[in-house]
């Protein structure tokens, strides 16, 4: 490794330099509190042999191009909708990412953010710091219930089966979903039912939504979709911002086409705080920490690393999103 240089996009968990540097490699952090600008990190890479990134690193095929000599991009992250995978294969360039590793810290995000929601518990807190705690109001601050409500999942992959045993295990929901394919696992032992998209916005009386940003998710969750749904319903996303319509999921929950929603993502990111949904009662947002426990970040930050020891050391990546870049 003697003379491989890794490019930090930015401060992360300080195991991460240590795992690389400790197996030989030069590493250069970036040390700002605030990430380095496109044109910063395309220079800075161009003197680089591997770069350590993450979710919102803009590494479109601009940047690759730029900096097609590089050896390999390690994502810190599991998903990886930020990196043009095409183009990083067409130049043989492997892209690591961190999968399973933050899958219980996400699902319990999107299951708290489920029970603030349907509890106006965001709402009520920000009532306290204004002083609008003034005495008991048995008709006030009215939540609602979640128990025996079917639970709908888009996307039901690792984080979803754990929201949806989640939902389970607290409130016995019953659990419907839809996917590209069939869970037999989620369906063997969480009795969930495969539904069309259609049935599932239809009968949900909480939506999560759990899948990656590509095409044909970008924007779906739109004016049409939450018309469909029911009335009493949460919208829950804690998986791309993008994948949502913020626009109409704000008209929805103004006119009353949904009842809530909780969001660990938000488009764009960060949010403006002048955004009206912060304003709403039945509406929680959190700034996309879904894999914000130490651990996890700890976990994470060792796969990235790994994944590029590893590159260099054996010709493998445990964790790659394009295995067949490396043949070359
Ligand atoms: C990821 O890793 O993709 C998550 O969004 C981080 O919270």
């Amino acid at each position: 490794m003697e003379g491989k240089k890794v490019l930090l996009t930015r401060l992360f968990p300080e195991l991460g330099a240590n795992l690389l540097q400790e197996a030989g490699f030069e590493v250069t952090k970036w040390e700002h509190d605030k990430p380095m600008t496109q044109q910063e990190m395309l220079e800075a890479a161009k003197s680089h042999n591997a770069l350590f990134c993450t979710l919102s690193d803009k590494i479109d095929a601009d940047f690759i191009r730029a900096n097609s000599h590089l050896d390999v991009i390690s994502q810190f992250a599991v998903g990886y909708d930020n990196i043009d995978i095409p183009t990083a294969t067409e130049l043989n360039i492997p892209v690591g990412y961190t999968p399973n590793v933050l899958t219980d810290a996400t699902a319990d995000i999107a299951f708290g953010l489920m029970v603030a929601t349907s509890r106006k518990m965001f709402y009520l807190h920000k009532s306290i710091l204004k002083g609008e705690w003034t005495y008991f109001k048995p008709n006030a601050n009215l939540g609602i219930e979640l128990k025996n409500q079917t639970l709908g999942i888009f996307g039901l992959g690792r984080i979803g089966f754990e929201m949806a045993k989640r939902c389970q295990g607290a409130y016995n929901m019953n659990v419907i979903y839809h996917n590209r394919k069939a869970n037999p696992k989620a369906e063997r032992e969480l009795n969930a039912s495969y539904v069309s998209f259609e049935k599932l916005i239809k009968r949900s009386d909480v939506l999560s939504v759990h899948c990656s940003l590509t095409d044909k998710t970008k924007g779906l969750f739109n004016k049409g979709v939450f018309n469909k749904m029911k009335s009493n319903s949460i919208f829950i996303n804690t998986a791309r911002g993008l994948v949502h319509n913020e626009t109409d999921l704000i008209n929805a929950l103004q006119t009353g086409e949904i009842w809530g929603a909780g969001l660990d993502v938000t488009n764009p990111e960060p949010m403006n705080p002048n955004n009206p949904l912060l304003q709403m009662e039945n509406v929680s947002v959190m700034p996309h920490v879904g894999s914000g426990t130490v651990a996890t970040r700890n976990e994470m930050v060792k796969l990235a690393a790994n994944n590029i020891i590893e590159f260099y050391r054996n010709k493998r990546m445990p964790h790659a999103v394009n295995p067949e870049a490396i043949q070359h």
